[in-house]
């Protein structure tokens, strides 16, 4: 083996002793290096001449042997050996320049400069998008390990956007505000409030399966919905105190619900379940929100509604986002998401919006119980029904479905909303 003469990095490593620390100094300074890429290392430790040659047989470097300096020191030098990290720079960082006041450094910023690879590798586990990752490690069960049908690039945005927009159900609704309610009004209140917050359990629990699936390479996405499910158990939360506020006390759950949320539980793919959850259940809550929103009796209802709307739409835009992604680069999605909605309507055997939420939307509207303005809050929730048609034809076409398969997916879509 010959010397090399030329070494592309060195280090100095005065008296250090190889156990007593310069190993901390010799392995970074391999790690910059190709295979064969050579290293020397000045020292004025004479212990090296035998320990530096058996550290790098145990490591599969190649040692090339010490010579003296001019100023007598020993130079070795080493060879990067082939096992270890791959060959590979270390990632650039970014250093901000200073800025003014106020101004965040966003997960948006950093996904630009460190963008989603098109496929991630089950073997690299936990580890961050941009380390260089030591070959042995155990391969990862993570089953979404694909880009396009997994992280639109909208994502961190949208996780930039609720973290700053997180609010507070404790101290951000006027929970004094809320009057003494005819009983039938507080009752009507108390029954939406019940439905609210069983369909959002399930949006807590649905998405939450599929955290796991993801791979850490496109972490922001799992970052997201972690930012939803805080959105789902703040709304869970919300809801259920409006419901005992009043007075009136949690509702009836209808079997309707219950078939229509067993249904989101079981979907077994994410862009399935996020088709349903998100764009069909969560789309079609807005416009019901809207409809809490325009008709609360009170100012704690109205809040409330508001507020959870503004979340639930960063929630289907998500989902959009996600779908016209997954569309652009699958073909056969539509036909797929036809039969999911098709075989999900064939396992949901009410075919009816559940009588206890119809009433209660209806007296909600109405705000009193007079004949007179019964009929008033009927033809509320008639409108209601129409406009939930609408927004879904329209959200379906946003996403990427032509408008025949739009209309009958939404005249598919649960009685139940969600
Ligand atoms: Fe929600
Ligand atoms: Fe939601």
């Amino acid at each position: 083996m010959s010397t090399p003469a030329n070494a592309a990095v060195a280090i100095d490593g005065g008296e250090l002793a190889l156990g007593g620390g310069l190993l901390a100094l010799v392995r970074p300074a391999l790690d910059l290096l190709a295979p064969g890429g050579v290293l020397a290392i000045r020292s004025r430790n004479a212990g090296l001449r035998d320990d530096l040659p058996a550290w790098c047989r145990v490591e599969h470097h190649d040692y090339f042997g010490v010579e003296r300096d001019a100023d007598g020191a020993d130079r070795h030098l080493v060879a990067r050996g082939g096992l270890g990290l791959p060959a590979g720079r270390r990632e650039a960082g970014f250093a901000l320049a200073p800025s003014a006041e106020g101004e965040r450094f966003t997960a948006a910023t950093v996904l630009s400069a460190v963008p989603f690879p098109e496929r991630a590798d089950p073997h690299s586990g936990f580890a961050p998008r941009g380390a260089r990752v030591e070959p042995g490690g155990p391969r990862y069960p993570f089953t979404l390990t694909e880009r396009d049908r997994l992280a639109p690039p909208e994502v961190a945005q949208l996780y930039d956007q609720a973290v700053a927009a997180h609010w507070d159900a404790a101290r951000d609704i006027p929970w004094a505000k809320i009057p003494r309610l005819p009983r039938a009004l507080e009752a009507a209140v108390a029954q939406v409030m019940t439905f609210l917050a069983e369909n959002e359990l399930s949006a807590l629990y649905v998405p939450a399966r599929f955290v796991p699936q993801i791979h850490p390479a496109y972490a922001e996405v799992a970052m997201f919905l972690a930012t939803q499910l805080a959105d789902e158990a703040r709304h869970i939360d919300a809801f259920l105190k409006r419901a005992r506020a009043g007075g009136a006390g949690v509702g009836i759950s209808a079997a309707t619900t219950s078939h229509s949320l067993l249904t989101l539980l079981e979907a077994r793919d994410f862009t399935e379940a996020s088709f349903l959850l998100s764009v069909l259940g969560e789309g079609t809550f807005l416009d019901l929100l809207s409809f809490i929103e325009k008709h609360a009796p009170d100012e704690a209802t109205l809040e409330l509604a508001r507020r959870a709307r503004r979340d639930e739409a960063r929630h289907v835009h998500f989902g959009l986002a996600h779908l016209r992604h997954a569309l652009a680069h699958d073909p056969s999605l539509p036909a797929r998401f036809e039969a999911v909605v098709r075989e999900r309507a064939a396992r949901i055997p009410q075919k009816a919006v559940p009588a206890h939420v119809q009433d209660a939307l209806t007296v909600l509207a109405a705000g009193d119980v007079t004949p007179s303005a019964i009929a008033r809050g009927h033809e509320a929730f008639r409108g209601l029904l129409e406009t939930m048609r609408e927004g879904r034809v329209k959200r379906l076409e946003n996403a990427g479905l032509d408008r025949e398969q739009a209309e009958r997916l939404s005249e598919l879509h649960t009685p139940n909303f969600m």
